[in-house]
């Protein structure tokens, strides 16, 4: 007999959460827009603000105290996100803004050897993150930006991905879940067959580490790339992975200070990983906050974390699923706690403005997936989005506040 997982304490999970302790219009805070950005525990916030009274210098560039100490927090919560990730070297951790700024290192840094005739393979399912700066490169070198369909429960099509694979695929780039409708692709699969096809492949995560587990080496991805503020730390700083081998073939993304090893008047030589790809003063508290949020992120128990989740899931389908007019968007077998909607005659933005008045905060509109929405013929949809410290209560604070949105219709 296979055992039930412990379950999760939320509350106390909640408590160390301070903004959720908030109400909203009078209301108690129901934050239901994760995949947006997530909150952050105090053990982030007290990490980032200890660091501004207690310990701020510029790294790399001191051999004063305070310089040399930043300089090893910095490196500790890269070896820290190497660990979490599975990365087998800490240098395969590039400190980046974001995954937008991940994305458009590798579309600039190894864009630069892709030829004209060269082929991308992209997917319906990306965020704009994963597809305009693919369009950018493709119309500047010349390359053909291919188009894996996807089903109408919002899975990625294999059949379709593994056809337009070929010799000319250089690159495949797809997401791990994604934003709009929650599906956890096959990633592990699509990389097989992507590599199997000759092609490079980056696989965009933003959405995986703040519900899954992330082994890079099992995935087999040559980059994964991910953001702070989604896996409940501060925002501005993300991550890229990339394969040594293979970022040690690829040019610098921007030029400046700190990733140089000698300037002279007629050329520059550049320094080895990760700095060649971290130009100037980086966001040094931001880094150093992200790392304390994989730190809290592995003190919790994966396996109550994601039972957890699925229930909160499994509640919000079956509870929104019986109110009429209301279709949910996304029904993957594999998915993690996102439900996105529409409701008959009523646009996103008004279930979403009459939400907020109940203190329910969700997301709507095209969630930055403009071809996914065109594919399904609709303009956007309204998302609830949960994360780990949510709970079964406010499934029902959602479903009440949807039934006040159909008493203003009706
Ligand atoms: N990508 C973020 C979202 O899905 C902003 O809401």
């Amino acid at each position: 007999m296979v055992e039930a997982p412990p379950i999760m304490d939320v509350d106390t999970v909640r408590a160390q959460f301070p903004i959720l302790s908030r109400s909203v219009n009078g209301k108690p805070l129901v934050y239901l827009d994760n995949a947006a950005t997530t909150q952050k525990p105090q053990a982030v916030i007290d990490t980032v603000s200890h660091f501004y009274a207690h310990e701020n210098a510029n790294i790399h560039r001191g051999v004063h105290y305070l310089s040399m100490n930043a300089t090893d927090a910095y490196d500790r919560a890269r070896a820290t996100i190497a660990r979490a990730l599975n990365a087998e070297f800490e240098q395969e951790i590039i400190f980046t803004r974001g995954t937008t700024e991940s994305i458009n290192l590798v579309a600039h840094s190894f864009g630069a050897r892709l030829q004209p005739g060269d082929e991308i393979l992209i997917t319906k399912l990306e965020h704009h993150a994963n597809i305009v700066p693919w369009q950018i490169l493709a119309e500047e070198r010349g390359l053909t930006l291919r188009w894996a369909d996807v089903t109408p429960s919002g899975e990625v099509d294999l059949d379709s991905f593994q056809s337009l694979l070929s010799e000319k695929t250089k690159l495949a780039a797809f997401n791990h879940v994604s934003n709009a409708l929650g599906t956890i692709n096959p990633v592990k699969e699509m990389t097989r067959l992507a590599k199997a096809a000759g092609a490079t492949v980056l696989v965009d995560g933003a959405q995986g580490p703040p519900h899954l587990l992330v082994d890079v080496r099992d995935i087999g991805c040559d980059f994964y790339a991910l953001s702070g503020h989604k896996v409940f730390g501060p925002d501005g700083i993300g991550v890229l992975y990339g394969r040594h081998e293979l970022l040690e073939t690829m040019p610098p993304y921007q030029g400046g200070g700190d990733m140089i090893e000698r300037v002279t008047m007629e050329k520059t030589t550049f320094r080895g990983l990760p700095e060649r790809f971290e130009a100037g003063t980086p966001n040094i508290s931001g880094a150093i906050g992200l790392g304390a949020a994989f730190d809290y992120l592995q003190s919790l128990g994966w396996e109550e974390f994601h039972a957890h989740e699925q229930a909160l899931l499994k509640r919000a389908t079956e509870r929104l699923s019986e109110i009429k007019g209301l279709t949910i968007h996304g029904t993957a077998p594999e998915k993690v706690a996102v439900v996105s909607f529409t409701m008959d005659g009523i646009h996103p933005h008004d279930i979403g403005t009459i939400l907020d008045t109940r203190g329910v905060a969700i997301r709507a509109g095209h969630h930055c997936t403009q071809p996914l929405m065109t594919h399904f013929g609709f303009t956007g949809t309204a998302r609830a989005s949960f994360a780990f410290y949510n709970t079964l209560a406010e499934v029902d604070q959602l479903v009440e506040a949807i039934q006040v949105v159909h008493q203003y219709f009706s």
